[in-house]
């Protein structure tokens, strides 16, 4: 069996050593043009080149949850593609999304502000039940946050595309269900997948929807925000604050205006980073199953887009 390894953006070296451990018997090298065919890929934004060259492919994993880079590109029908699911990312997003949410509601900020001057001055606690928390995207990621969330006592909300029953978490779905959603929010989280369904799906029309002093918590993709509705809303106070781990340009550039915002908290895109063991012990299980004809977990559906 040969692999071919292709992630940009990725120290390559330990990713051959320990998938060689992990798989051993197995032909496992980095992908350059002109490279031998193989059976499977493992791969993070790969070029349109990779898969002109590998239409053989019996499957290409995607070393992270979202798959939208994949889906720009024109892989043969025949290439099973599956993504991560978890691998250890399911409880970095929960701390993230805690933190961001926690520092809000807690007025973490203030207080480090506050000590800058040595001022000592305590600030009331808003009503936890004021506090809603809506989530948007109720797969992998989202359960594990909504979870999370509801373990600090805030009501939770979810959005999803298909109805879901999650125990603690009230749940919307659909495009019917969208603003019912919104409106029963006041924190608002994404975790949903790029689509072109999600896309711009975060505007001023509809994070208008929100709560008063609303606050945006995007660990998603930026395309699903536009940014210049966003800074509008929070210069008009109808949102007090966002936590962005994502953006429509990353990096995002250094004379961007959410850099220097104060209601604005910025992140380099790390709200849940892929790891590296976890990600190569559940590759080869999934390798397994393949090769046993059986079904795999996390398996793209590419006219869902996810
Ligand atoms: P997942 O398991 O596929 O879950 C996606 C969820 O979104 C599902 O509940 C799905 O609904 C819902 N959804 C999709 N399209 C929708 C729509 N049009 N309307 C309403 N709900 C919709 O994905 P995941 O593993 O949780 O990952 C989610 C995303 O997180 C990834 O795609 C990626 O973009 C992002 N991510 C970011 C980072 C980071 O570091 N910032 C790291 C990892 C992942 P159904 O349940 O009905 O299908
Ligand atoms: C990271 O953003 C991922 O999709 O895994």
């Amino acid at each position: 069996m040969r692999i071919t390894f292709c992630c940009a953006q990725t120290q390559a070296e330990p990713w051959l050593m320990d998938l060689r451990a992990a798989l051993p018997g197995v032909d496992v090298s980095l992908w350059q043009p002109g490279a031998p065919p193989a059976d499977y890929a493992i791969v993070w934004a790969p070029p349109q080149a990779f898969f002109d060259e590998q239409p053989q492919l019996k499957a290409a994993f995607n070393i992270g949850a979202g798959v939208d880079a994949l889906l720009r590109l024109n892989i043969a029908p025949t290439t099973q593609l599956v993504r991560l699911d978890d691998a250890g990312m399911a409880v970095q997003m929960a701390e993230y999304v805690c933190h961001a949410l926690i520092r809000h509601y807690r007025q973490f900020a203030d207080y480090e502000t506050q000590q800058h001057s040595s001022t000592w001055s305590q600030r009331a606690i808003p009503l936890r039940s004021q506090m809603p928390v809506g989530i948007m995207g109720l797969g992998v990621l989202g359960q594990r946050v909504a979870r999370a969330v509801a373990q600090f006592d805030f009501p939770v909300n979810g959005w999803s595309r298909s109805a879901k029953q999650v125990d603690g978490v009230r749940c919307f779905h659909g495009e019917q269900g969208f603003s019912d959603f919104l409106a029963a929010s006041k924190v608002l989280v994404s975790v949903l997948p790029s689509t072109p369904q999600t896309r711009d799906l975060l505007n001023r029309r509809t994070l208008s929807q929100l709560k008063k002093g609303g606050y945006l918590i995007n660990v998603a993709r930026g395309v699903q925000v536009v940014e210049d509705d966003l800074l509008l809303l929070l210069n008009e106070g109808h949102l007090a604050g966002a936590a962005l781990d994502v953006f429509r340009t990353e990096p995002l550039p250094s004379a961007h205006p959410l850099w220097s915002h104060p209601k604005v908290t910025v992140t380099p895109h790390i709200a849940a980073l892929t790891l590296r063991q976890e990600s190569i012990a559940q590759i080869a299980a999934k390798i397994a199953d393949v090769e046993a004809g059986k079904a795999v977990a996390g398996t793209v559906d590419r006219q869902r887009g996810y």
